[in-house]
């Protein structure tokens, strides 16, 4: 059995989070942890909370109960009130901590288990707060997510990340591989939340940071503002990373990073339309400011083109079926929700929102989602044109590291740098991309297909 507790201030709830390989990594928590042989739960979270936190809490009345079966086993979750306690929460055991309005608990990416605890504590307020069940626009509900830049400011002051925010994958690798010395010159295609590049930078590299994701990047670019001219944030496409180094009067650099994909905060923000996850407009664009939404792609391709993207893209198994059932509701696909119904149902799933088994389980939409958003975004060809760059970006002896998540992107970094190696562009063999570690895998369910190839210049 497992304990939490439901700490109350001024009307808001602790959330916690843990950093890169703990348990759970990346996701909010209500605190707590094992209740011990020979304690309540009661005396187990009392003592968590002072070993976690620091505090010196009076455990409240039971607030609720959940199971919830993880891939390393089930676990029963008690979870407790706790309105009074000494001490001010202190970030021993978590990486971040963040006082979260109860209306807004469900806004927050949790732990699995914690979820049925948050809609419990969460249930009373949120009908106050939208007319109806449900808020009407995604903005009312994804406020802090949908760029309230105040909420994001106070989280900031606070040391906390707002929700929605992206932890690195396999950043201690990335960072071997890249072997940043002070000074260095790196080049980052896919800045993101800035995660790496933050780590870099704080390793005295100098990082150019290109996202073609212009919301994406405002957001890193003023939360690495603190590094001054050791960093620069520019608005690309990294298919024209070379033109954008010439723009900026650079030559070839030290070391270049690309993290392939689409990032957490995309994820999980509804109005972006990429995730099952939650219900949003159909758009799925990483730059909104060109090119076909993916409802829109949706209605003008045809059925064959559906089903080859789909294969090609998503590996998917049903991509006929699916590609018919598509045309069939062509026009009426406009949200999230109704993709994944529609796909769910071609693979006789039935009708209605599909939910997944837990964090680690694959949604069955999970292909499709991801074949679409690779053509609306033209995705790899994008990676086809910087990796026949890539050589030229660096200078003899520079390294590159690339992150690859799905098997079109292996084999296309695979085939390039093979290829490449047989002109004598990269030193020794291209070896066999890197896993991630399973305690990041278990803790950071993101991070499960990733794949880091890294190669060194002549
Ligand atoms: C996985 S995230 C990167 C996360 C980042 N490494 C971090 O630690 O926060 C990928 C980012 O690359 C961007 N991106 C994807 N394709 C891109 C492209 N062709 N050109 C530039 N940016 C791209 C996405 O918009 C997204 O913000």
């Amino acid at each position: 059995m497992v304990c939490a507790g439901v700490i109350l201030r001024s009307g808001k709830v602790l959330l916690a989070r843990r950093g890169p390989g703990r348990r759970h990594a990346g996701l909010w928590e209500f605190p707590g942890g094992r209740v011990e042989a020979g304690e309540s739960a009661a005396e187990s979270l009392r003592r968590e909370l002072r070993e976690e936190l620091g505090i010196e809490a009076e455990i409240g009345a039971e607030l609720a109960r959940a199971r919830h079966v993880y891939d390393f086993g089930e676990i029963e979750l008690v979870a407790f009130l706790v309105s009074k306690f000494e001490g001010e929460p202190a970030l021993t055991d978590h990486d971040r901590i963040d006082w979260v309005e109860a209306s807004r608990l469900l806004d927050y990416e949790l732990a699995p288990a914690d979820v049925p605890i948050a809609k419990v504590v969460a249930s009373h307020k949120r009908r106050g707060r939208y007319q109806g069940t449900h808020p009407r626009r995604f903005g009312e509900k994804y406020k802090e997510l949908a760029g309230d830049a105040e909420a994001a400011e106070k989280a900031k002051a606070r040391g906390s990340t707002p929700a929605g925010a992206h932890l690195p994958i396999m950043l201690s690798e990335v960072l071997s591989a890249l072997e940043p010395v002070s000074g260095a010159s790196v080049l980052d295609c896919t800045l993101g939340w800035g995660g790496h590049a933050e780590a870099l930078l704080e390793r005295g590299a100098r990082v150019i940071g290109l996202d073609r994701d212009a919301e994406e990047l405002e957001r890193a670019k003023a939360r690495l503002s603190r590094f001054g001219d050791a960093f620069a944030a520019v608005h690309s496409n990294y298919a024209g990373a070379a033109k954008a180094l010439k723009t900026l009067g650079l030559g070839p650099l030290d070391a270049v990073l690309a993290d392939l994909g689409v990032s957490s905060m995309q994820l999980d923000r509804p109005e972006r339309g990429m995730s099952f996850k939650a219900d949003g407009p159909l758009d799925m664009r990483m730059d909104r400011s060109k090119g076909k939404t993916a409802a829109e792609w949706l209605a003008a391709a045809s059925e064959a083109e559906l089903a080859r993207a789909l294969e090609a893209f998503g590996q998917e198994p049903d991509a006929k079926a699916i590609a018919a059932a598509l045309k069939a509701k062509a026009g009426t696909l406009t949200t999230t929700w109704a993709l994944a119904s529609a796909v769910a149902e071609a693979k006789g799933l039935g009708p209605g929102r599909v939910v997944k088994a837990n964090a680690f389980s694959a949604h069955p939409a999970a292909r499709a989602f991801q074949a679409i958003r690779i053509a609306v975004n033209a995705e790899d060809e994008a990676l086809a044109k910087l990796l026949r760059e890539l050589p030229y970006l660096l200078k003899p002896g520079g390294r590159a590291a690339l992150l690859t998540f799905h098997s079109g992107e292996e084999s296309l970094v695979g085939g390039y740098l093979r290829a490449q190696r047989s002109e004598g562009l990269w030193a020794g063999e291209i070896a066999a991309p890197k896993t991630p570690r399973p305690e990041e895998v278990r803790e950071n369910p993101r991070a499960r297909s990733a794949r880091l190839w890294s190669v060194t210049r002549t």
